[in-house]
């Protein structure tokens, strides 16, 4: 699929998804959210791809939100339509098993504040603005941040964002335990590069199956969460990722994993 409002970059074991809607700062509408799916896919699909990052095109956006012009006159009907197709793209980057990194490097409102939230990682610049203004437009949040953010940080905190609209800076949120990281803005891509290379030099079966782990852990009880642990943690013993890093440990080298 051809991508007119976001940029794949593939650079070795690493993809970067750029939203590159610059006119209206980054803003999902619907071929955004259509093309950002596809390229989640692919990058999940693509072996050698091992680490994802998310980031917005220019100097003042992540994304400042779904595309309000193109929701203005949604009907009922539509409107569910395009929340559901929120909810498929983002869950392409939350479900694929591999991590995404999130490089917040200037508003991260609204929809594109939950595209952050549905990324594992989110690293921001000090210049990121982060929020939830759908109340201010007579709606909330329609891609998941009515959801994640209370699982995230709490139901009082999440109410406290959503409720109110307001914006908040990167040091906010990583007060609020919303955020991993804070940088300058020229420093932000190359913490995103350094956290990307610690990944890669891990086993990326491990990891996957870490990250499943975790976001299961949202939704099942304490039991049936430690039996699928066990399970899981029984099936890596199968992969050769397995047998190559504990090799590896024990004749004091370093492992070279193929992700089988
Ligand atoms: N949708 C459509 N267009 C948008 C947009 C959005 N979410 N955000 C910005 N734009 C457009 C503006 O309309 C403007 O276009 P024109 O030049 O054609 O007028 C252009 O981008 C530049 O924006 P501003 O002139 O407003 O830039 P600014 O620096 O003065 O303000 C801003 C920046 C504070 C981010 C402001 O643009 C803003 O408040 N944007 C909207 C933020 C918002 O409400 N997001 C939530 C959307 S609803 C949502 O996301 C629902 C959901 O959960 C599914």
């Amino acid at each position: 699929m051809p991508y007119e409002n976001i940029i794949l970059e593939l650079e070795g074991p690493i993809a970067a998804i750029k939203f590159n809607r610059l006119k209206a700062l980054n803003a999902l509408n619907s071929a955004t959210l259509d093309e950002l799916k596809d390229a989640a896919t692919t990058v999940a699909q693509a072996k050698e791809i091992r680490v994802v990052i998310v980031t917005g095109a220019g100097d003042k956006a992540f994304v400042a939100g779904a595309d309000i012009q193109e929701m203005k006159d949604m009907t009922p009907v539509q409107a569910t339509a395009f929340s559901h197709k929120g909810h498929a793209a983002l869950g392409a980057l939350e479900n694929m098993r591999k991590p995404v990194i999130a490089a917040v490097n200037g508003y991260a409102l609204g929809g594109g504040f939950e595209v952050a939230l549905a990324c594992d990682i989110i690293y921001a610049s000090e210049k990121a603005r982060l929020g939830f203004p759908e109340v201010t437009l007579g709606i909330f949040p329609g891609f998941g941040g009515t959801q994640r953010t209370a699982r995230l940080i709490g139901a009082a905190k999440a109410k406290e964002l959503v409720l109110t609209g307001k914006v908040i800076t990167a040091r906010e949120g990583f007060e609020m335990g919303l955020l991993n990281k804070v940088t300058a803005p020229d420093d932000l891509m190359p913490a995103v590069r350094e956290l990307a290379a610690k990944m890669l030099a891990a086993g990326p079966i491990g990891i996957g199956l870490a990250k499943y782990l975790v976001n299961k852990s949202l939704s099942l009880n304490i039991e049936s969460g430690l039996e699928l642990e066990a399970n899981t943690f029984g099936l890596s013993f199968g992969t050769q990722d397995q047998k190559e890093g504990m090799t590896a440990f024990l004749e004091k080298r370093t492992p070279t994993f193929q992700g089988e």
